[in-house]
């Protein structure tokens, strides 16, 4: 199949990789002239495992990238529209890259095209693309619009597309059914999984589901507005662990051995970030809203997500005392591990509310660094080359995202270098016991062994908590030096 992907960004590059992986002839379309060098170059953009192979593997072979749209519509049997849909100020999404490709579509359109809305957009912009295409004078018989939304997770991106749970087709006539089938059919009937080139993973045919268009575009909204409110649930839930002195860990546990209810997305921390969740959570309020509904949930789901910031800079307090002066190590700064994307991240935000804080922040993340330097000013806060060189002369270590590789850091080796012996884990990172066995104080989200207020005597406190290793103790002598030292 002759495909045009119009957008390279996480969606579109993704797409069009893994389409030409199918083996079908892909053109990969993009109005940033200088990204589409830097594709053809063989430079990758985005932080995505095995992107980097594929665009290796199919660049210039089924995989071509172009600024020329109209050459690319001509071309195309099929078009997937995968650019930007940002929110505007108000929270709906703003179509305005969607309606200017509806415009060039129906200028360019050539022989019958089935035309594909793969980036989230509210439901009834199908619709809309439609009506942009007769009004600019493309011919009705010319073309079908049809939904396919992507459920691609970053950093994640390639295996979630090559190994779906489902494949969503939205569509409003038989052509369109079939097109789109015979595109994924290598995943359909498992075919893509028996090649001996094919992409390891957890191989399973795809379950293919075909909706109405507007079903659609709707179960793409409705899930990860779900997905949200799970991660808000879990959090409002840690809270309450912390009030009555259960562990969240063992709560979610607990709760995800139903099967109803599933063990993933019940991890609570400082909030869910990233370029979908927020705009999702508020474009689909403001679907629900431009058809009367008030969906109140979402407003909840948004402001447990807000206040999750707040709780752990409370814990930060508690933990040290006075921010000002102080020098903390903060440990990621993507918006969740294993990517490099600094979107709405909730770490940034933290980051932010430490300095307004007066106190001096060092950052270490494995990815996201360079794409963090550009939202701060020159010296606003300084950057480790690693977590050791982060927690160096620091009052305490915060860890702010995901990252698995956090887990095997030298806790020991951190301790020693850390001014106060204090960890704070934003994401649940680290199981207490682990951290308290190098030594450190342990403060998570929703569990025991927070750190102490500052006014607890820490040989009080280490007696109470006997479990504490002999390292542990040998750090009470150390902290309560370092206490006088501060009090005086
Ligand atoms: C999400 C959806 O998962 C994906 O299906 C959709 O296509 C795009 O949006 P993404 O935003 O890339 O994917 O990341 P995801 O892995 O879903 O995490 C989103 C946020 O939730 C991150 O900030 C993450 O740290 C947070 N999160 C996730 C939690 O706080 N707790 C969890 O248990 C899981």
């Amino acid at each position: 199949m002759k495909i045009a992907v119009i957008g390279a960004g996480y969606v579109g590059l993704v797409s069009a990789a893994c389409f030409a992986e199918l083996g079908h002839e892909v053109v990969n379309v993009d109005n940033d002239r200088a990204k589409i060098a830097m594709l053809e170059q063989g430079q990758v953009p985005i932080h995505e495992e095995l992107l980097p192979e594929l665009l290796q593997k199919h660049r210039g072979r089924g995989l071509r990238f172009s600024a020329d749209v109209r050459q690319a519509f001509s071309w195309c049997e099929v078009a997937f529209i995968c650019v930007g849909t940002p929110p505007s100020p108000n929270g709906e999404a703003d179509l305005s890259y969607v309606e200017g490709v509806a415009r060039e579509l129906a200028l360019a359109l050539k022989g019958h095209t089935v035309i594909v809305e793969k980036s989230t957009v509210p439901v009834g912009t199908c619709e809309a693309v439609r009506r942009t295409m007769l009004l600019h004078g493309a011919d009705p018989r010319d073309f079908s619009i049809a939904s396919n939304p992507e459920f691609l997770r970053e950093g994640t991106a390639v295996s979630d597309f090559l190994y779906p749970e489902r494949i969503l087709l939205g569509v409003s006539d038989e052509e369109s059914r079939k097109k789109l089938s015979a595109i994924y059919m290598p995943l359909l009937d498992g075919s893509y999984y028996e090649r001996d080139d094919a992409i390891p993973g957890p191989t399973r045919p795809a379950r293919l589901l075909v909706t109405s268009v507007r079903s659609a575009e709707l179960i793409k909204h409705a899930s990860n507005a779900f997905l949200a409110l799970k991660i808000s649930f879990i959090n409002a839930v840690s809270t309450v662990c912390e009030g009555v002195g259960a562990d969240v860990r063992q709560v979610a546990e607990g709760m995800g051995a139903d099967s109803r209810i599933g063990p993933r997305f019940l991890t609570p921390g400082i909030g869910y970030g990233g370029s979908c969740f927020p705009k999702d959570v508020l474009a689909f309020r403001s679907v629900a809203r431009s058809v009367g509904y008030d969906f109140q949930l979402l407003t909840e789901v948004m402001a447990i997500n807000e206040s999750q910031k707040e709780r752990f800079l409370a814990k930060v307090r508690e933990a040290l005392w006075t921010l000002r002066g102080k020098k903390l190590a903060v440990l990621g700064l993507a918006f969740k591990g294993g990517t490099d994307d600094v979107r709405d991240s909730p770490a940034i935000e933290v980051v932010r509310r430490l300095l307004q804080e007066g106190a001096h922040v060092v950052a270490y993340d494995p990815a996201a660094m360079e794409k963090a330097k550009a939202l701060f000013a020159d010296g606003e806060i300084a950057f480790a080359s690693d977590a050791y060189e982060a927690c160096t002369g620091a009052d305490a270590v915060l860890v702010l995202t995901e990252w698995q590789s956090f887990l095997e850091l030298d806790l020991l080796r951190i301790r020693g270098l850390l001014k106060l012996p204090i960890l704070l884990d934003g994401k649940n990172v680290f199981s207490t016991g682990v951290v308290e066995k190098a030594g450190l104080l342990y403060c998570g989200i929703g569990c025991e062994g927070s750190a102490f207020p500052l006014h607890a005597p820490f040989s009080q406190v280490s007696e109470d908590r006997s479990e504490m290793a002999e390292a542990g103790a040998q750090v009470a002598g150390e902290f309560t030096s370092a206490l006088q030292a501060l009090s005086q």
